[in-house]
């Protein structure tokens, strides 16, 4: 316990500015640890946030087109997934949340496809009030997405789904998502059942009814960007009454 407090505290004095080389270095000192070091170290684990400045100016008026920017910069910078986002539902005042990813956007709204008859699924069809969490470290950006969903077309789903790999259709089909299911065995087995009926093209796969895309038609956006010494910068963009212009406002942070 001692070397690892030592240790840390050798690592937090090489003050890096950005942080990222300090946690890179921590990474590399518990790697000759155990992982239950691991419990200790994380709050030590810090690095700045030394984004650019969000200025309202920055931030314009249409908080689409800054969302835009912002995916950009992500896709740009991310190793990994910038695409994805956490989805929460809520139901009877409990909160569910998952990791689904953007599959499109444009001026509507945000689509992402799914099995409906899944857990989110269900809780979507019994309040369609969802938010999604994008989080983009890589720029040290945050974005809340307040709004409902409603299920795309059945063209826009099968344009999707015949745009996926085989593979992936076949797991989409052969899986009955969020159901309790007796052992991995089973689920394999219904898709190389599936594989089979449909090799070489013979009988094609077709969409399910129970598989598709929603989309998400935002409310609020509020776009967080991480700042120097934890003052970070928040802007909100909410729906004016008359459904399209958007009201701005800066909150602390
Ligand atoms: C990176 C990542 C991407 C995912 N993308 C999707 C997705 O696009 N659609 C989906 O249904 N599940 C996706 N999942 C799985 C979901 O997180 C979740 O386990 C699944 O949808 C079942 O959720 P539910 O039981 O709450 O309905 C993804 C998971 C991860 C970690």
């Amino acid at each position: 316990m001692v070397i690892l407090k030592a240790g840390i505290e050798h690592i937090l004095s090489e003050q890096e500015p950005s942080g990222i080389t300090m946690i890179g270095s921590l990474k590399r000192w518990m790697k000759k640890r155990d992982v239950a070091s691991w419990r200790t170290a994380v709050a030590a684990v810090r690095r700045e946030y030394t984004g650019e400045p969000l200025t309202e100016e920055r931030a314009g008026d249409d908080p689409f087109s800054l969302f835009e920017k912002w995916y950009a910069d992500a896709a740009e910078q991310s190793l990994f997934d910038a695409n994805s986002f956490v989805l929460s539902t809520a139901v009877d005042g409990k909160p569910r949340s998952r990791v689904v990813l953007l599959k499109g956007f444009d001026g509507k709204g945000f689509v992402f496809y799914t099995n409906y008859e899944s857990d989110k699924g269900r809780e979507i069809e019994a309040n369609p009030h969802v938010c999604v969490n994008f989080n983009w470290p890589e720029s040290f950006r945050q974005l809340r997405i307040e709004g409902t969903a409603e299920k795309i077309s059945d063209e826009e789903s099968d344009v999707y789904f015949n745009s996926r790999p085989f593979e992936s259709n076949l797991s989409a089909v052969a899986s009955p998502q969020s159901r309790k299911v007796s052992s991995r065995e089973e689920l394999e087995m219904a898709q190389s059942r599936l594989r089979e009926e449909h090799r070489k093209g013979m009988k094609p796969l077709k969409r399910p009814s129970n598989w598709g895309g929603y989309r998400i038609l935002p409310q609020k956006y509020e776009f967080w960007q991480g700042r120097t010494g934890r003052l970070h910068d928040r802007i909100i963009f909410e729906k004016n009454s008359d459904g399209k212009s958007w009201l701005k406002s800066r909150l602390a942070p």
